[in-house]
């Protein structure tokens, strides 16, 4: 089976009505990043930190898998398809896609401050101060934050090497190392941009452009992938 890759950041969930990061109504707007998303805020202020993380998961309950999700799900039937997303939401998975490679962290998991090895599903949306692991320490969102690494990066650019089609979906590419995934594609392969407001990437070959919406384009591109299903 044919390998395709798939890159999504916050643009994919948009249509669920999950914000975006950037662009006219983003999150980074409204919130400043040293306060909410950097262990520098982490040990500033935990309580505003979970709070903002909090306000998030409980939106997440009350929103859907889009179109766009669900047209990924169809690819699986022809393809061996990978989902190396930058999203922190749960609506890969509850699309029904199987193979999902989650770079920023789940935004419905906490782990532990002493242990990062310690990771907890969570079943609501409060986190709150008081809320330990098993070894007593105050848990945390289970979130990639600005200024840590991507413990997943080393997997996704083994994956992105292997592609025999790379699909990017909804991200601005602006943010690192994600955004350098692109160049680990080989220049014969197949590439794809989903994205109303994408911009030309240079120095990037076989590269097609679609400026639509996820919830169109990528149901479009799918069923023409599906259509040459044999490549
Ligand atoms: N369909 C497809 N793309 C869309 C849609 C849509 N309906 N709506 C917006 N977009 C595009 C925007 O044009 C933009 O290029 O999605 C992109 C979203 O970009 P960002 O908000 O920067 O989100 P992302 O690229 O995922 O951010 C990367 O930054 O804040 C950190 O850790 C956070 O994972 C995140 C990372």
């Amino acid at each position: 089976m044919k390998r395709i890759v798939i890159l999504t950041g916050a643009g994919i969930s948009a249509e669920s009505g999950v914000k975006t990061f950037r662009g006219s109504n983003g999150l980074w707007n409204n919130y400043r990043i040293e306060e909410v998303a950097s262990p520098i805020a982490w040990e500033r202020d935990p309580k505003l930190v979970l709070e903002f993380y909090n306000q998030r998961r409980k939106q997440l309950f009350e929103v859907n898998p889009n179109a766009g999700h669900k047209a990924l799900v169809k690819l699986e039937k022809k393809f061996n398809v990978k989902i190396i997303t930058q999203n922190v939401d749960d609506l890969h998975e509850r699309a029904g896609s199987e193979n999902i490679l989650h770079l920023h962290g789940e935004l419905k998991k906490a782990r532990s401050t002493v242990d990062s090895g310690l990771v907890y599903e969570l079943k609501d949306w409060p986190l709150n101060i008081g809320d330990k692991c098993e070894q007593g320490s105050q848990l945390r969102p289970h979130i990639v934050w600005f200024g840590e690494a991507v413990p997943a990066i080393m997997d996704a650019i083994q994956i992105v090497k292997r592609a025999d089609i790379f699909i990017v979906i909804g991200t601005s590419m602006v943010v690192y190392p994600a955004a350098g995934l692109i160049n680990y594609v080989s220049d014969e392969t197949p590439k794809y941009l989903i994205d109303p407001n994408a911009e030309e990437v240079s120095g990037i070959r076989n590269l097609t452009i679609i400026r639509k919406k996820a919830g169109e384009g990528v149901p479009e591109l799918v069923e023409e992938l599906l259509g040459l299903g044999k490549l």
